[in-house]
């Protein structure tokens, strides 16, 4: 894994960063817009900020850690660089300062106010609690601790009441986990919130396209590799899935389990109720991988309680904060993983009635988001604003 010469600047797999989608005005909607751009916090390197610690920064979501870091100018008093043995010592420059690596332990948590772990699941479960211990607050991108009751599982657009108890160290709070949501469940309810809180969602049929990425560097480095192997006729190297990825598409590579899903669309089930407080809603989901480098597609077919127009549902969504409608019918032009690779916003379009279900209890929804970004490090750091 080569480490960036400027994490901000030069970034291992996105150089170019513009965050905010920029779409055509609503040209049928009365609704004020209330998609402002994220909220930026000025600050950057400060005494008074917090000290901060990435987890698995040489990983993809560790990369992009930084980068939303930089981009949002999240204040920090001071910021450790934590990776596996294989990294330690390696030299990376961060906002025009250069930090060495260091070896993840139980003393790398002393001292630190906020810990954004994403080395997987087995080095949350056996470093998150050393961290709470220290007084750290904790936010994991891993699945380790997600369906802990005690433990908020948080997307702040759609339930940051869930993390309000939770205060910093110094603001006479202590040590606490916050878990980030599996990034097809973050993708999901950024656009199926807004229609849950109008007309309640009482069953919910997701069926994902999911990247590369979503898989981590190596298997991102692997669709490369076999792409080239491919077009040059030889055999495809298949190390990280088993199978051939380039020009394929298979199930997702989580566990199978006894039910007959696999991990991953449980995951939508389980966290989807967690996080509308809602046992009873009903969930189903089938998860694929694509041969696309970043960013996963998600086709969501929704049931209301109560009806819910198309002109309303668009309506409603051009309003949501960190959504971006692209549903342009006459030029056939609707989301996509490259419109939204490297953005923070996810993009909804496809919005139509299903014909399947009478009295407009029904829609379709098509939407696209950078998993890596709003699936992972941006979300993971808007919480973490939260706490500021
Ligand atoms: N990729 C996504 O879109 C996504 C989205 C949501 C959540 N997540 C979750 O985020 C986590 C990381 O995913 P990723 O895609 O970034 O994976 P990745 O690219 O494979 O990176 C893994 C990171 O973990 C570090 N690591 C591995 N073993 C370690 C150890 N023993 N001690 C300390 N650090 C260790 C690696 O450091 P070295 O380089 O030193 O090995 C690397 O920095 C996973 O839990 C994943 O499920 C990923």
């Amino acid at each position: 894994m080569q480490v960036t010469a400027s994490a901000h600047r030069v970034h291992l797999f996105s150089p170019l960063s513009s965050p905010a989608l920029s779409l055509p005005s609503a040209k049928h909607c009365r609704c004020r817009n209330r998609n402002a751009a994220a909220t930026t916090v000025r600050m950057g390197l400060r005494e008074d900020g917090p000290s901060v610690a990435v987890v698995g920064v040489t990983g993809a979501v560790g990369q992009e850690f930084l980068r939303v870091l930089s981009d949002r100018n999240f204040p920090y008093r001071n910021i450790r660089l934590l990776a596996s043995r294989r990294s330690a010592g390696k030299r990376l420059t961060f906002e025009d300062r250069e930090y060495t690596i260091e070896e993840l332990r139980p003393e790398s948590f002393e001292g630190i106010d906020i810990a954004l772990f994403s080395a997987g699941g087995s080095i949350s479960k056996e470093f998150g609690p050393v961290a709470v211990e220290r007084g750290s607050i904790v936010v994991d991108n891993s699945s380790a601790f997600r369906m802990v009751p005690e433990v908020p599982l948080v997307i702040p657009e759609v339930n940051p009441e869930a993390m309000a108890h939770i205060k910093l160290k110094g603001r006479s709070g202590k040590g606490a986990l916050i878990a980030n949501p599996n990034c097809s469940t973050i993708i999901c309810l950024m656009a199926a919130t807004p229609l849950h809180r109008h007309a309640k969602v009482v069953r919910m049929v997701v069926s994902t396209y999911q990247a590369a990425s979503g898989a981590g560097a190596a298997a991102m480095e692997e669709l490369l590799q076999q792409t080239h192997e491919v077009l040059d006729g030889k055999q495809p190297t298949c190390k990280i899935f088993n199978q051939q990825y380039a020009f394929n598409l298979f199930s997702h590579n989580a566990a199978v389990l006894s039910n007959g899903y696999n991990e991953e669309e449980m995951k939508l089930v389980k966290e989807t109720r967690k996080i509308w407080n809602d046992m009873d809603v009903k969930v189903t989901a089938t998860c694929i991988r694509v041969p696309v480098m970043r960013a996963h597609a998600e086709s969501v077919n929704l049931q209301f309680e109560k009806p819910l127009d198309e002109d309303t549902a668009r309506c409603i969504l051009e309003g949501a904060a960190g959504v971006a409608v692209i549903d342009d019918r006459e030029s056939n032009h609707f989301p996509t993983p490259l419109d939204v690779s490297n953005k923070d916003d996810v993009a909804v379009g496809r919005i139509r009635q299903d014909l399947s279900q009478d009295g407009n209890l029904g829609l379709d929804i098509f939407v696209c988001g950078d998993q890596i970004r709003k699936g992972a490090a941006l979300n993971a750091i808007q919480i973490a604003e939260k706490l500021l």
